[in-house]
């Protein structure tokens, strides 16, 4: 089991440097003990995954304390661990960070998890090391909308799947054009989405000039508003960071950095991998957005009206309706995860999640191979979004992590009907507005909504408002 978390509810503990734990009144997090330790969990297997869930719901919603190791006066809210050139950070700054005392500060709307209003948003830096800005300028910052997490396990899911489709349609290109001495064309398609192609050589190189949506590594990463991180693991260690200066030791730790505390905030080795496992559990098994149900009427008609908009404009070109998902069993840590996040060969054994048991899982149709329909509305892919003519969605000004400025993940809609305002900026109050805000790739299905009549337009309103995150689990 969770090691000594059992003894979460005693009453006294014993602080190392002889500081005595006062008691269930208590302010910090993480008493004496109650770090998660991973090993231990991952050998308990099924048993220990509903305190580990537990656990997880509440770091998500904790407010980390300077005792826990809260803040980061050193550390720069860059992904790679980078000290400040000089000075020192406060305890909270709105632009770069620390800016949020919880997970949940942010996550909350309309239920834990969830997205966040406009107050919340982020001020996102390219990501490596050019972190450390006090303004809320576009020069130095992308602001973003927080990302509702309900699916978010399935969605990582999807895109492992997609990404071992992928790379194995480069290995097979590859080993045909050596072994035929001739070059290979092979197009890249994962799930139904086409990611453009590739062309092998006979001497191995291959031509990544024709990739679209996805990353030359063939990686597909379905998180953030630009689709440019892995996992639940990486994200969850980049957020404990930005935005709440508390280091995970797999990232931050002696091995990487050469010190306990890098960020200097006086906690030695503040997160664990266990402590990330329990966020990671926590948001992995949050269940899918749904349909709503109960419906009146007339709403209901004008849903299937919309929907049938919806197909016939070319919405479903990009979001897709359901994406299949051949099995449900997430594995943490993560397959296709960088150094600096827990990779699947440094640990003995992985903590294993069987989503299919949950009872979300009921609510998910299967297609004839038996894989399930994930009806997330996206092809977890990047487009451009951006024109000449239409080009509200044309704001930011870095690239990140090599992307270009006008080109967004297509967003999930499965829970759009909750999640106001719109857009990667949150800029858009309604969803007539985002609709028509749809420039670059989305051109011609944007032009054929406005072309509709205004009830059809109202009725493609009335379907993206059924589909909604209901009440916690
Ligand atoms: C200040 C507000 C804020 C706080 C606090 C916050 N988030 Fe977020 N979260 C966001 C925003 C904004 C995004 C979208 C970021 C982007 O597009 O770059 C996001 C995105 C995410 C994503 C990616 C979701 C997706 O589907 O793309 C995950 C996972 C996540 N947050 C987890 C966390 C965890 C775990 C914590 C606490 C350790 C946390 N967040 C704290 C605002 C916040
Ligand atoms: C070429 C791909 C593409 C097509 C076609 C497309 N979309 Fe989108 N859609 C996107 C992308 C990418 C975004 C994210 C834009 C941003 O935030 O910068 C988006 C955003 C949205 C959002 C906002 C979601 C949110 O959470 O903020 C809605 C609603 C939406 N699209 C509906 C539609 C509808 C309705 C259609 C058909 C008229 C459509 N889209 C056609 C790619 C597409």
């Amino acid at each position: 089991m969770l090691r000594n978390l059992g003894a979460l509810a005693a009453a006294a503990f014993v602080v190392a440097g002889g500081a005595a734990y006062g008691g269930s009144w208590d302010e910090r997090v993480f008493p004496p003990g109650a770090h998660v330790d991973f090993d231990a969990v991952a050998a308990a297997g099924p048993s220990a995954l509903p305190a580990l869930i537990d656990r997880g719901r509440v770091l998500f919603k904790a407010k980390f304390t300077t005792v826990d190791g809260a803040g980061r006066p050193k550390a720069t809210q860059a992904i790679v661990p980078t000290r400040r050139k000089a000075g020192v950070n406060p305890p909270f700054t709105r632009t770069s960070g620390p800016d949020s005392n919880s997970c949940f500060g942010c996550h909350n709307d309309p239920v834990e998890g969830g997205s966040g209003d406009d107050v919340a948003n982020a001020f996102v830096s390219e990501g490596f090391e050019s972190a450390q800005f006090d303004t809320v300028d576009p020069s130095f910052s992308s602001e973003r909308h927080t990302i509702a997490l309900m699916g978010a396990g399935l969605v990582e899911l999807l895109a492992r799947e997609m990404t071992a489709d992928l790379q194995a349609i480069r290995a097979a290109a590859v080993k045909e054009a050596c072994q035929s001495g001739k070059a290979v064309r092979a197009d890249l398609v994962s799930k139904g989405v086409r990611f453009g192609w590739i062309e092998a050589h006979p001497d191995g190189i291959v031509d990544l000039d024709s990739v679209d949506g996805v990353d030359a590594d063939l990686i597909v990463r379905p998180f953030s508003r630009k689709g440019v991180f892995t996992s639940l693991r990486q994200f969850t260690i980049n957020a404990l960071n930005v935005h709440h200066g508390m280091e995970a030791v797999e990232r931050f730790g002696a091995r990487w950095t050469g010190t306990h505390d890098f960020a200097e905030s006086g906690v030695p080795d503040a997160i664990t991998a266990g402590d990330v496992s329990a966020l990671v559990a926590f948001q992995a098994t949050l269940p899918p957005p749904a349909v709503k149900t109960g419906l009146p009427g007339d709403w209901r008609a004008a849903a299937a009206e919309g929907e049938k908009q919806f197909d016939a404009i070319g919405c479903p070109s990009c979001h897709v309706k359901t994406l299949p998902l051949k099995s449900l069993v997430f594995t943490d840590p993560a397959p296709y995860d960088m150094a600096g996040t827990l990779r699947s060969g440094e640990v003995e054994a992985p903590i294993v999640i069987d989503l299919s048991v949950l009872p979300f899982a009921k609510t998910l149709q299967k297609n004839d191979q038996g894989a399930w329909l994930i009806p997330l509305m996206s092809d977890l892919k990047r487009h451009l979004v951006v024109d000449e003519q239409v080009n509200a969605l044309g704001n930011e000004l870095q690239a990140q992590r090599f992307v270009e400025r006008d080109v967004f993940l297509t967003p999930r809609l499965w829970g759009v009907g909750s999640t106001a305002p719109y857009g990667h900026i949150g800029a858009f109050r309604m969803l007539d507005e985002i609709i028509a805000a749809h420039g670059g790739d989305a051109r011609f299905s944007r032009d054929q909504y406005l072309a509709l009549d205004p009830d059809k337009r109202d009725a493609v309103v009335a379907f993206l408002r059924a589909l909604a995150i209901e009440a916690p689990r």
